[in-house]
């Protein structure tokens, strides 16, 4: 299995390679990419990379040219996104992102296996993962998935220290404070809601660790031979609750089955409509990059 990382200089990364060669312990090769300022620090990776002394890893490899290093990959996980800087405007945050992953997902449809499997991590997740299906034409639209887990593993272990055991919880919509914990409390659901931010101002950086388990978590469900439901951001055309079709939006999701339809309360569709009109205007300031050049 060829797994291809974008941002893989970055803190996830770091926390992220160790989990990824722990929990698939197929033949693997990895590719590691990052912006040509980071190439030092991924070769520091490689070299504690090669060190684990993994017998399944067959090889690794960096730099900063994705054609080359997506080059048949089945995986690609992208965690590579700009982030807010001091004076940054959230819309030019969605502009400067969106023009990096539309211009990846062109040469993601040119260069990984036909069969690959694109998840999306770097913020704002859903509407960077909508630019990589549209940079790609569409050819893609049903194998590029944005990170959600992080959302339900939060939302599940806070109901089970809650209440103990519970089976799948299920989150719906954009990776904001809009989410949509599915028959949750109220405080549960403010809980998810308010966590990242709660992290940052205790940690002074966001999460990390918890967001890697989560991405090995996701790619686990998503390529597992059985059957398995999780929640995940994917293309929403011909969902069953009705929510506007060409947006990267938060459903129950079965690795065979596709979109789970599940009875929602007055409640909950009030909230589902809030969160994708959020990301729908995401997606409007998104493409203002398309006119702009
Ligand atoms: N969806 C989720 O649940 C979730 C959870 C936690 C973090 N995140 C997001 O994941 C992303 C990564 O987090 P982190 O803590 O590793 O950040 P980080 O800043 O430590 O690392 C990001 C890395 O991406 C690289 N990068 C930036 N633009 C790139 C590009 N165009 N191509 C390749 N590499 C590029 C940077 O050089 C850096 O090494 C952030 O956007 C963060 O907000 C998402």
């Amino acid at each position: 299995m060829k797994i291809a990382i974008t941002g893989a200089a970055g803190q996830i990364g770091y926390a992220l390679i160790p989990l990824l060669l722990e929990r698939f312990k197929v033949p693997m090769e990895l590719s590691l990419v990052d912006l040509p300022d980071k190439l030092t620090q991924l070769r520091g990776l490689e070299m504690e990379i090669e060190d684990f002394c993994y017998p399944h890893l067959k090889k690794v490899e960096s730099g900063s040219d994705e054609a080359t290093l997506f080059q048949g990959a089945d995986v690609v996980i992208f965690l590579g996104a700009k982030p807010r800087g001091p004076g940054m405007e959230r819309n030019d945050l969605i502009t400067v992102n969106a023009a990096t992953f539309l211009r990846q997902g062109k040469i993601l449809a040119e260069t990984a296996n036909p069969h690959v499997k694109a998840l999306v991590v770097g913020n704002p997740a859903n509407t960077n993962a909508l630019m990589l299906i549209r940079g790609g034409n569409y050819k893609l639209k049903n194998q590029i998935q944005a990170l959600m887990r992080l959302d339900q593993n939060r939302a599940k272990s806070a109901m089970e220290l809650s209440f103990g055991p519970r089976k799948e919880i299920y989150v719906f919509g954009n990776h904001s404070p809009t989410i949509l914990v599915h028959q949750a409390l109220p405080e549960v659901l403010e809980f998810v809601r308010k966590r990242g931010a709660e992290v940052i101002k205790a940690r002074g950086v966001s999460s990390q660790a918890s967001a890697a388990k989560a991405i090995v978590d996701h790619l686990e469900d998503w390529i597992s031979k059985e059957e398995r439901t999780y929640s995940a951001a994917i293309y929403s055309e011909k969902n069953p609750y009705g929510i506007d079709e060409d947006l990267v939006f938060s459903f129950p999701f079965s690795n065979k089955k596709g979109i789970l339809k599940l009875p929602l309360s007055q409640e909950e569709k009030q909230m589902l409509q809030i969160t994708e009109d959020e990301m729908k205007k995401e997606r409007q300031i998104a493409c203002t990059i398309l006119f702009s050049n």
